[in-house]
């Protein structure tokens, strides 16, 4: 079977993490800052705080931003579902706008009339690594008094009108051993803010600047030396990781026939986290995942139920109706598109997927 995703683990990968285990030195330490470091030049943000994954990098922005019980943020249904466990660990309360048929990111045109006197946030996630609109979520962003926690988890590397993302509003990316950059489990704050920076870092070491000295109720989040070692070694290779999902992507682009492929829009670098596909005119999309397994090409199907639609978020949130998302839910399917597909894997992808 052709893997859905595969985490390049290399000699380099290898090596750093037994010159960890050599140094005797495990927890967060030179390694994580040394990390933290890269991850803010990539991002264009003058600081960079690692957490122990991508769901507490957007637990620590959003109490960082002091968001709590009351508040209401705006995000998407349509995204894996730490977006939303991270704002109800906060205590605020979810609410969904729904995305757009080209990007399947949230639509700006949908946002202004879900504010509420409430709204204190908007979390837009770079679904699949294609960034959203973000000048029109700025701009409202601006005019409202919200604030932008960005859900890059899945975007590193990807750029909006030539900037990168995560660098526009608070960023938040994960290191979860799928990603484009990985380090087996991790995360990323990044931020131009020297004072919130200094709060995320504060959260994620128990209220801590001062060993054993402590100024309000924090966790423990930190990432370690073991993993930043990993994580330094592939945000080493980021540009040719993601040349690599490019050249799958425009390989894909050119032949495939049978199924709505994904766009790029104007302005938009894409990393392409994920290649997603869509199986449209009322086919079987599980059925399709069926062939498609069964001739050996792994799939993924990110999301099959939208966030609004599970148990415990509906009672929350009420019943809520996201035609798009809906629609969307049903349609796609994420074909292989990582670094280490070979010549005849791309080859065997296309014709299986051509056969649908
Ligand atoms: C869009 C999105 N947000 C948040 C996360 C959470 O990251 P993690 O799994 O590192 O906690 C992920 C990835 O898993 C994700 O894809």
């Amino acid at each position: 079977m052709i893997p859905i995703a595969k985490p390049w683990i290399g000699d380099a990968e290898k090596q750093a993490v037994l010159d960890v285990l050599e140094s005797g030195m495990l927890v967060q330490g030179p390694r994580v800052k040394a990390l933290e470091e890269r991850f803010a030049e990539v991002c264009g943000t003058r600081y960079a705080v690692a957490t122990s994954s991508g769901t507490t990098a957007l637990h620590v922005a959003l109490l960082a931003h002091g968001i709590g019980p009351g508040d209401e943020v705006i995000t998407t249904s349509f995204t894996f579902i730490a977006t939303v466990s991270s704002i109800l660990f906060t205590g605020a309360k979810p609410v969904f706008v729904d995305i757009e048929e080209e990007t399947f990111n949230l639509n700006p045109a949908l946002i202004e009339e879900a504010i509420t006197p409430r709204t204190r946030a908007i979390i837009p996630v770079h679904l699949y690594g294609h960034p959203c609109d973000m000048d029109a979520i700025l701009d409202i962003a601006r005019r409202r008094d919200l604030v932008v926690v960005e859900d890059a988890a899945q975007a590193i590397g990807a750029r909006y009108k030539g900037r990168p993302v995560g660098g526009f509003g608070t960023g938040c990316f994960s290191l979860y051993a799928t990603k484009n950059v990985m380090s087996g489990e991790g995360g990323m704050i990044t931020t131009n803010d020297e004072e919130f920076a200094d709060k995320c870092r504060m959260l994620r070491s128990h209220g801590s600047r001062r060993r054993y000295y402590y100024e309000f109720l924090g966790y423990n989040l930190r990432m370690s030396d073991l993993h930043a070692a990993i994580g330094l070694t592939q945000i080493g290779r980021l540009d040719e990781f993601t040349a690599r999902r490019r050249a799958n992507a425009a390989y894909f682009n050119e032949r495939i026939t049978s199924v709505i492929i994904p766009i790029v829009r104007d302005g938009c670098e894409h990393v392409w986290h994920q290649y997603t596909v869509r199986v449209t005119d009322g086919r079987d999309r599980d059925a399709a995942v069926r062939q498609l397994n069964e001739a050996g090409v792994g799939t993924g199907v990110f999301y099959p139920v939208p966030l609004h639609q599970q148990g415990y978020i509906r009672e929350i949130v009420g019943r809520v109706s996201l035609p798009v998302t809906e629609q969307m839910a049903r349609e796609v399917i994420s074909l292989p598109v990582h670094p280490q597909l070979t010549e005849a894997d791309l080859e065997k992808i296309v014709d299986e997927v051509n056969r649908l």
